[in-house]
């Protein structure tokens, strides 16, 4: 990166160079040149639509578009120095392509500003930037999937209050993240498709005087539409905001898959093994295997969630139009996007990779009384109202507890002694494969619904 004084594009009106710092302090290069790409693809757009209407001439629009073309490989060949002194990406790239091919350069910015410039090279960045984090979602969600179907059967302690509760199934477990993600994946696709509407040709803020064809420009990047609006276009960033909320919301997600499985590959629960590719160790303690991977994912929520707060409040109190303050939405936009696709990817890698232990899953779910409600449930069938049901297993647990037993491993007539309708085949119940088999509807914990459940995920994920 370069600072040494470049002429300015707008330093006719003034009559002292501006301060040194102020240069420093007030330019975006050193972080919006990641946009390189989207604002030369708006350019050559914008170029074409200039030649189209007759605005330039088409031998110029060519200039333009092969001056722009060489420049990116340039930029990717890594042959370009940026000048802090021309402040942004949008100023360099004007400025060197007119170094290139002269005076049809300086033509490039007929009918549009860095305003409506930055607000659409933004938005192609992060409709990109959607798309690849959506496919890392959906590989992730793919992957639990899979998870799901071969666990299907798998029994597993479920818990609330992290105290054991019923037996479940560890598919069952499995699609309740898929769940969670498929929304996520749907809040990207809104987002998505709110933002995209092209800001080209608001210009500064009021429109342009010359005769642009905006729908033109919109075709050619992909946009639905231009924005309605000139004030609107180059003023808001609540795309930036509602991306950034579906992000928070994915990191949350991810945060709560994280200490599950930060819980579960603990020697207290031992449920799952994570490779040792997923894991580092200690420099200290040699017998160490630390789940680095969903620790860090769940560290980073935090940045995620404050980034999204800068731009809430970024984003407030501003009057119309546009405000250099909107300079500061890259740098919180560009972290999540590096951080929600990195974990994503991260655990989307992780997932398939997840050993079980059903041993010590149900070795658990045996140890905290998981099938309780079930003999309140035979109760229940047996004509006792629910209330009473619950008394009465209430105390057989107290016996449990006392002798350290499971219910199921106390004598029918231990059974009987807190209720004579119990019966022999109350031992069906008490099986941890009768408990989660008997949860067979819709959206219950039955190996059934499991596979139905992963069947017409998989349709609509398709
Ligand atoms: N670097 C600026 C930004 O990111 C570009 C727009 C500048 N416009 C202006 N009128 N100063 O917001």
């Amino acid at each position: 990166m370069s600072d040494s004084n470049q002429h300015k594009p707008w330093q006719g009106r003034f009559s002292e160079a501006t301060d040194a710092f102020v240069e420093q302090f007030t330019a975006s290069i050193g972080f919006d040149q990641r946009l390189y790409a989207q604002d030369i693809r708006g350019s050559i757009a914008h170029a074409r639509m200039l030649a189209h209407t007759g605005i330039l001439t088409t031998h110029e629009s060519e200039s333009i578009i092969e001056g722009l073309q060489q420049l990116q490989r340039d930029i990717e060949d890594d042959k370009i120095d940026w000048s802090v002194s021309l402040e942004d990406i949008h100023m360099n790239i004007e400025s060197l392509l007119t170094g290139r091919i002269g005076e049809a350069g300086k033509k490039l910015h007929t009918g549009r500003s860095r305003n409506d410039q930055v607000a659409t090279d933004i938005r192609l960045y992060l409709r990109d930037q959607i798309d690849n984090i959506s496919a890392q979602l959906k590989r992730l969600m793919q992957g639990l999937l899979d998870l799901a179907e071969l666990e299907a059967c798998t029994i597993m302690p479920g818990f609330t209050h992290l105290q054991v509760a019923q037996p479940i199934t560890f598919g069952h477990h499995m699609m309740a993240w898929f769940e969670m993600l498929q929304r996520d994946y749907g809040r990207l696709a809104d987002c998505r498709k709110r933002m995209n509407q092209m800001p080209l040709g608001a210009a500064a803020l009021a429109g342009t005087s010359y005769p642009i064809d905006r729908q033109f420009s919109a075709d050619a990047l992909g946009f639905d539409k231009p924005c309605e609006n000139s004030l609107d276009a180059v003023s808001d960033r609540d795309f930036a905001i509602e991306f950034s909320s579906a992000a928070a919301l994915i990191m949350t997600h991810l945060s709560r898959f994280a200490e599950e499985l930060v819980l579960w590959t603990s020697a207290q629960f031992d449920f799952i093994e994570l490779p040792d590719r997923f894991c580092t160790g200690s420099s200290i303690m040699p017998q160490k295997k630390n789940p680095d991977v969903p620790e860090l994912v769940r560290g980073k929520s935090g940045r995620v969630y404050g980034n999204l707060f800068s731009l809430l409040t970024l984003m407030k109190g501003q009057a119309l139009a546009y405000n250099k303050d909107n300079q500061e939405d890259k740098e919180p936009l560009f972290d999540n996007v590096d951080t929600v696709h990195d974990s994503l990817m991260a655990f989307a890698d992780m997932v398939p990779a997840i050993r079980t232990r059903p041993d010590n899953m149900r070795a658990a779910a045996l140890q905290g009384f998981a099938t309780a409600t079930d003999l309140a449930d035979y109760l229940v069938r047996k004509g006792l109202p629910f209330r009473d049901a619950h008394e009465v297993v209430g105390r057989a647990v107290k016996l449990g507890v006392d002798s350290g037993r499971d219910l199921s491993e106390m004598h029918l007539s231990e059974l009987q002694s807190f209720h004579s309708s119990i019966e022999q085949d109350v031992f069906d119940v008490l099986t941890l494969e009768g408990s989660v088999n008997a949860r067979n509807h819709i959206g219950g914990t039955a190996p059934e619904q499991v596979r139905a459940a992963v069947t017409r995920a998989r349709q609509n994920l398709s």
